[in-house]
């Protein structure tokens, strides 16, 4: 069976892009920067993220890609179906496998935080937050999370709408997601985005996310800007390389993910300069990790016109946001399990989102399995992965073969990319890695 009957393909490079984005802007951005920011100090952080997401994240996002529509199958098949084309060593499919459980680890957490999600979509729009301060929005944070019972009802829920689009076909599944509801995230954060610059104090704000001292950088910082990097492209496990395998073969992979690297970095930086004035006007710590955007956006709402309107639907978008990412979670898996004829797609859907779901429900009733998959995978699985798909495209393909797939044959930006791919790219992941590890160990 053809890969157009088995998964689909897209018909245009606007629907990939439009795919690649909702996989990319997610929670990562709206939740995760902010706080991650906040913890480990602002400006600095923000540079050494930036440095990452051009010398390692698309680069690799490029290399990425083209696995995927080389193979043209599921990362574990086009894995194979490359290291066969290229003669080289079986080894590398691990890259694909490792990346099916990694997926896995991520939808467990990631569920769990959807959900907190879905909960403030139902509590803004009963107008909870009416008037209230910000210790206030903090401890019904913390209730919220310590409410055992309607967050795992809400995780399973969120579980379910992944395996409905999963099981439809992303490729008919997400199309109307992306096209609309992406476009009216951005629309929202603009307007969170003026409220905080005329109610909130911006300069402050400002001068948090961009003056930087080097000496704020400490090995453990770097390396959590370089795992975010990865995270928020949704690169190192597979989800870039099974998108790619449904992208138009004539479609130029450099302008597509250009463009999916800009528009995922926009969100974020919009959403920390949304955030952060909120932050500093309301008096609440920067530094107070996974709860910021929970306690500081309700403080915010309350405050506007219309802002249990608003608040109602910003966390709605938000939840489509996060939806939009999940489902390219597991989509690598599923691919790999249809394709091995032993599964139809809804029986291989409702396997790996089951696994999700009992990972989530491991995550609600332990903290630090939480922190542990996060870390795990942030920090280690995706830099790993993005690592041997940089050395694998750079050193083990034939050039021809990369140039051709690129479009990029006798093209100034294949040299410039080859370079970076080969000799900047893997030397910063490997540096970073053996900086924290020393640190962690010998200090
Ligand atoms: N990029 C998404 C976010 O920022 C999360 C995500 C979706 C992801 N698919 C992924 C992260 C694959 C790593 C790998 O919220």
């Amino acid at each position: 069976m053809s890969l157009q009957k088995m998964h689909g393909v897209w018909s245009n490079r606007w629907i990939f892009v439009l795919a690649a984005t909702g996989s990319a802007v997610g929670l990562g951005n709206i939740w995760k920067f902010p706080y991650i920011v906040g913890e480990n100090g602002g400006g600095a952080f923000v540079l050494v993220y930036l440095l990452c997401i051009a010398l390692v994240g698309i680069p690799i996002m490029l290399a990425e890609v083209l696995l995927g529509r080389r193979g043209r199958q599921s990362p574990v098949n086009s894995m194979r179906y490359i290291v066969k084309e290229a003669n080289q060593h079986k080894g590398w499919i691990l890259i694909g496998i490792a990346g099916v459980v990694a997926g896995l680890c991520i939808l467990s957490f990631y569920s769990i935080v959807a959900s907190w999600i879905l909960h403030y979509v139902v509590s803004m729009a009963k107008g909870t937050f009416d008037g209230l301060q910000a210790v206030q929005v903090s401890d019904y944070f913390g209730a919220v999370r310590g409410n055992h019972w309607v967050v795992a009802g809400l995780h399973t829920l969120f579980i379910l709408m992944n395996v409905g689009v999963v099981a439809l076909g992303v490729t008919r599944g997400l199309g109307l997601v992306a096209r609309i509801l992406m476009p009216l995230l951005f629309a929202m954060l603009l307007i969170l985005l003026g409220y905080a610059i005329a109610k909130g104090d911006f300069a402050q704000a400002l001068s948090f996310m961009f003056s930087f001292k080097l000496s704020d950088l400490t090995s453990d910082s770097i390396l959590t800007a370089l795992g975010h990097a990865f995270f928020t492209l949704s690169l190192g496990m597979g989800a870039i390389m099974a998108y790619g395998a449904y992208m138009p073969g004539k479609a130029s992979i450099g302008q597509t993910v250009l463009l999916v690297g800009v528009l995922d970095t926009l969100v974020a930086l919009v959403a920390g300069l949304a955030i952060f004035p909120i932050v500093f006007m309301s008096g609440i710590e920067a530094s107070s990790g996974p709860g910021l955007l929970f306690v500081s956006l309700p403080v915010a709402f309350s405050g506007m016109t219309g802002g249990a309107f608003f608040g109602t639907l910003f966390f709605a978008l938000v939840m489509l946001a996060a939806w939009s990412s999940a489902v390219s979670l597991i989509e690598p898996g599923v691919a790999w399990l249809v394709e091995t004829k032993r599964f139809n797609r809804v029986q291989a859907t409702v396997l790996l989102g089951g696994i999700g779901w009992l990972g989530g429900l491991g995550c609600l009733y332990s903290d630090s399995l939480f922190d542990f998959l996060d870390v795990l995978t942030s920090q280690f699985l995706l830099p790993l992965g993005g690592l041997c798909i940089a050395v694998f495209v750079g050193w083990f393909l034939p050039r021809k073969l990369v140039a051709n797939e690129m479009n990029w044959e006798g093209h100034p930006m294949m040299e410039i990319w080859m370079f970076v791919l080969r000799y900047v790219s893997p030397v910063l992941v490997a540096l970073i890695f053996v900086m924290a590890i020393f640190n962690k160990f010998f200090k």
